[in-house]
């Protein structure tokens, strides 16, 4: 069996231990000769370094791992590269939370005016990293999940047309893991999925096992009254109150359309007004990821380095990342797995923009994704995505030309900003903040 190298991109990551932890765990399926960690920042990264090559050396000695802040040497002979970039970080995630809501926003990582600026500092460092990856190792293939994932899948597919990226997330599997609890099934890979939107913006469809039998009325009835809350620990990385508001909240969105089930991230454009009700302005999501995620794994970490050793330490396998080794199985050994992916439409879902980046179910093997046939969708989901697509398209035509008035319509358009005047108060001050990481704008 060939052994793999992989390239872990952002290696300073809160969930490149996990990843790692998980990586190690399934090498009978798929082999690593080499890991390598690549981030900007030095001494962030060299903490989880310190820490991997422990747990690496416990586990896997053969495992020949190193980590460096030059791109050549770090996307040198690699076969993957795993992306999981924050440009800015946690700093900059805070006041993309905060800036919005000041001005009685939604304030968010992704969804709105947080994720569009975000967006605006992503583009950069994913296209860097796509160009280092090019240069050094043409035949490799990047999986990226550093969001917002639908603005970075428009910037490659208009920016990098013909480049091997594959753009996708994890909230899907979070929800169908969900799902499976639910319904009493061992996997989640028991159920064969139809779902189709953008990302952070999409609605199942149509759920079955194997044996073809509808799993959608049992599901239904559950999200009716509970969301996708459950009441047992399966999943280690949505677990603060927040989230579970999340969960439980997919109830009233569920609520709008009952033929779907929906993808949590829809109640930041479907109850805007009640997601900036119950925020905090002073303390947002960055900051419970800076004081719990942050601190927890740095923290152990550290321990770790120290005492040459992971004995007692509290870092978990990322179960819920097992699709990244899925998917990088697809690709090298054609296994033609059934996986939502961030794509082109080109024509899958019927009656959307073929050009839009599309989050839907395809075959992937080693020449890449293979979408499956949506057919035609709805009035409501049509109406929302196209308003949603163009705020992706435009933020990414305003970065391409630098363009001031095109960002203002990205955030007017966006359904959870009330009207041009407060996006414009909002962008003002999304600029000042985002000086040294966006191009200037005229
Ligand atoms: P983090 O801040 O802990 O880690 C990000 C790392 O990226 C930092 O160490 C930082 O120094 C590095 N970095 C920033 N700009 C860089 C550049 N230009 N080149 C190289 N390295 C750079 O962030 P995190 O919370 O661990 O999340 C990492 C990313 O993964 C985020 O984009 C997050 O949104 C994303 N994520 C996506 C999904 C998904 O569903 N797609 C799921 C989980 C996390
Ligand atoms: C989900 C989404 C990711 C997002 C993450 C945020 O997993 O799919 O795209 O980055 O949640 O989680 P956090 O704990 O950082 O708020
Ligand atoms: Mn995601």
């Amino acid at each position: 069996m060939k052994k793999y190298s992989v390239l872990v991109a952002g290696g300073g990551s809160t969930f490149t231990p996990g990843i790692v932890l998980m990586l190690l765990d399934n090498l009978d399926k798929f082999p690593i000769k080499e890991l390598k960690f690549y981030d900007n920042d030095a001494a962030r990264q060299e903490t989880i370094g310190k820490a991997c090559a422990v747990l690496i050396k416990e586990r896997a000695p053969e495992v020949e791992f190193s980590y460096t802040t030059d791109p050549r040497e770090a996307f040198s002979g690699v076969d993957f590269v795993m992306a999981h970039i924050r440009v800015g970080k946690y700093p900059m995630r805070e006041l993309d939370e905060k800036i919005p809501l000041k001005h009685g926003v939604v304030g968010q990582e992704t969804c709105g005016p947080g994720g569009i600026a975000y967006g605006m500092r992503s583009i950069g460092g994913v296209l860097e990293l796509v160009d280092y990856m090019e240069k050094y190792s043409p035949n490799a293939w990047m999986l990226n999940y550093s969001n917002p994932a639908a603005i970075v899948a428009e910037a490659t597919r208009r920016l990098r047309p013909n480049s091997k990226i594959l753009n996708i997330c994890d909230m899907p599997v979070g929800i169908e893991v969900r799902m499976a609890e639910i319904l009493g099934l061992e996997s989640r890979k028991e159920m064969i999925v139809k779902y189709y939107g953008l990302n952070h913006f999409g609605w199942y469809s149509d759920i079955r096992d194997k044996a073809g039998n509808d799993l959608m009325p049992k599901l239904k009835e559950h999200v009716a009254k509970h969301g996708y809350v459950v009441h047992k620990d399966i999943d280690s990385q949505h677990v603060e109150p927040s989230w579970n508001d999340t969960f439980a909240k997919a109830k009233d969105v569920y609520a709008l359309d009952t033929n779907t089930l929906p993808n949590t991230y829809l109640k930041y454009y479907l109850f805007p007004d009640y997601v900036v009700e119950h925020s905090n302005k002073e303390y947002t999501r960055a900051n419970e990821v800076m004081d719990g995620r942050e601190k927890h794994v740095f923290g152990e970490c550290r321990k770790i380095a120290d005492k040459g050793s992971s004995a007692g330490a509290s870092l978990h396998i990322d179960e819920h990342a097992s699709y990244i080794v899925d998917l990088a199985r697809a690709i090298a050994y054609n296994t033609k797995e059934r996986m939502l992916m961030i794509v082109p439409n080109q024509g899958s879902i019927s009656n959307f923009d073929p050009t839009a980046m599309v989050e839907i179910p395809c075959l992937v093997g080693s020449t890449g994704p293979e979408p499956v046939q949506i057919g035609s969708i709805p009035q409501f989901q049509l109406g929302m995505m196209n308003q949603q697509v163009a705020v992706e398209k435009l933020v990414v035509e305003a970065w391409v030309e630098k363009s001031y008035t095109k960002l203002w319509q990205a955030i007017t358009l966006s359904k959870t900003v009330p009207s041009a005047t407060v996006a414009k108060a909002i962008l003002d001050d999304l600029i000042a903040a985002n000086k040294d990481y966006w191009p200037e704008l005229h």
